[in-house]
C-alpha cells in the first residue's frame, strides 16, 4: 500500500491507472477504523482494479470541538488494517492540505438536511458534502462505498452527486454490528465499560419497536421507542424518528410510503450515538 499526503502526488499515481482503463472503488472515513469499515472496503476491493482509501477528520463537520478534540486517531493501526484488507492507496493529508484558506461554500439540500441529524447537527452536513465534494474530484472514483449506519449521510451524498452530475455511482452498505448488537462505530471506544454493557439496548429497542409494525401506527411506534429510551437512565435521548426511507420525512400511515426506517440518536456518558434500522 502507498500512502498519500498530498493531493498532486495521489493525483499524479491515480491518472496512471485511469489512462490504463483501471477502476478505482473509493471509501472516505474519518479513520480509527473497525470492521465496520473494513467491510465496506472488502466490498470495493472486489468490484474495482483499485481501492483508494481516504483517512481524514474532517474539521467543518463537527458542530461540537470537544468531539472533534476527543475523536480517536489510531493511524498507525489502520495502516496495518488497510494492508490487510488489500487497499492500494491511501490519503490522509493533513487539514492544510485539504483547506490552504477556509472553505465558505454553501449547499442546499432542501428538507434532507433539516430534520434528525440535520436539526440536531447544524452545519454537520454542510461540512461532510464540502469533504466528500473535494475528495470526488480529488480521487474520481468510479465507485464510492458509504455506510446505512449514517443513512442520513449517505442520503445526502445521493443528493450531492445528482446535484452536480457527480460521475460516481454511490454504493450502499448494510450496518455491521458487534455480536450484542451494538452498531460498530468509531466512537465506541469511548464509552467505559459499564456504558459499552448499555449500549447494546440501542438496538434491541429499535429491533422491538419496528416489530410492532403491525400494532402500532407510525406515531404510536415512535412513542413507544421514545418511552423505552427514557427508560434508561444513563440515554440522554436526542430523538427517535420514524422516516421515509427515500426522502427521511415524517409520514403519518404506514400506506404513505413504499419503506421507512426509524432513526435515534442519544448521549451515553459523553458519547454520542446513532442507530438506524429498517422497518420494512
Ligand atoms: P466515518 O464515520 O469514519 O465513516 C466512514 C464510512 O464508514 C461511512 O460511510 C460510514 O457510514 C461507514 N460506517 C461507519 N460505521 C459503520 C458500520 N458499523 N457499518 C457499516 N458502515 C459503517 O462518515 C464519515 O466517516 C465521514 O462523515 C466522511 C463520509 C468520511 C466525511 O468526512
Amino acid at each position: 500500500m502507498q500512502t498519500f499526503e498530498t493531493i498532486q502526488s495521489l493525483q499524479k499515481e491515480l491518472a496512471k491507472h485511469r489512462q490504463a482503463g483501471k477502476s478505482i472503488g473509493f471509501v472516505p472515513t474519518m479513520g480509527a477504523l473497525h470492521q465496520g469499515h473494513l467491510a465496506l472496503m472488502q466490498q470495493a476491493k472486489a468490484a474495482n482494479d483499485f481501492l483508494v482509501v481516504s483517512i481524514f477528520v474532517n474539521p467543518i463537520q463537527f458542530n461540537n470541538p470537544a468531539d472533534l478534540e476527543k475523536y480517536p486517531r489510531t493511524l498507525e493501526q489502520d495502516k496495518a488494517l488497510l494492508q490487510d484488507v488489500g487497499c492500494d492507496f491511501l490519503f490522509a493529508p493533513e487539514v492544510k492540505e485539504m483547506y490552504p484558506e477556509p472553505d465558505k461554500t454553501i449547499y442546499q439540500f432542501g428538507k434532507l438536511a433539516t430534520v434528525m441529524e440535520g436539526a440536531f447537527r447544524p452545519g454537520h452536513f454542510n461540512g461532510v458534502a464540502v469533504v466528500v465534494k473535494k475528495l470526488f474530484e480529488i480521487v474520481t472514483p468510479d465507485k464510492a462505498y458509504f455506510g446505512e449506519k449514517d443513512y442520513q449521510q449517505l442520503a445526502i451524498i445521493k443528493a450531492l452527486v445528482k446535484q452536480f452530475n457527480i460521475p460516481v455511482t454511490i454504493v450502499p452498505c448494510p450496518t455491521i454490528r458487534e455480536n450484542d448488537g451494538l452498531a460498530m462505530s468509531s466512537r465506541n471506544v469511548r464509552l467505559s465499560a459499564e456504558e459499552r454493557t448499555i449500549a447494546p439496548n440501542i438496538y434491541s429497542i429499535l429491533k422491538k419497536a419496528a416489530s410492532l409494525r403491525n400494532v402500532l401506527s407510525p406515531e404510536e411506534m415512535e412513542k413507544y421507542a421514545q418511552k423505552a429510551f427514557s427508560e434508561i437512565k444513563a440515554f440522554d435521548l436526542e430523538y427517535v424518528s420514524i422516516a421515509d426511507d427515500i426522502n427521511l420525512q415524517p409520514f403519518k400511515h404506514w400506506n404513505d410510503v413504499a419503506g421507512a426506517r426509524i432513526f435515534v440518536a442519544l448521549e451515553l456518558g459523553n458519547v454520542r450515538l446513532i442507530d438506524n434500522i429498517r422497518i420494512f
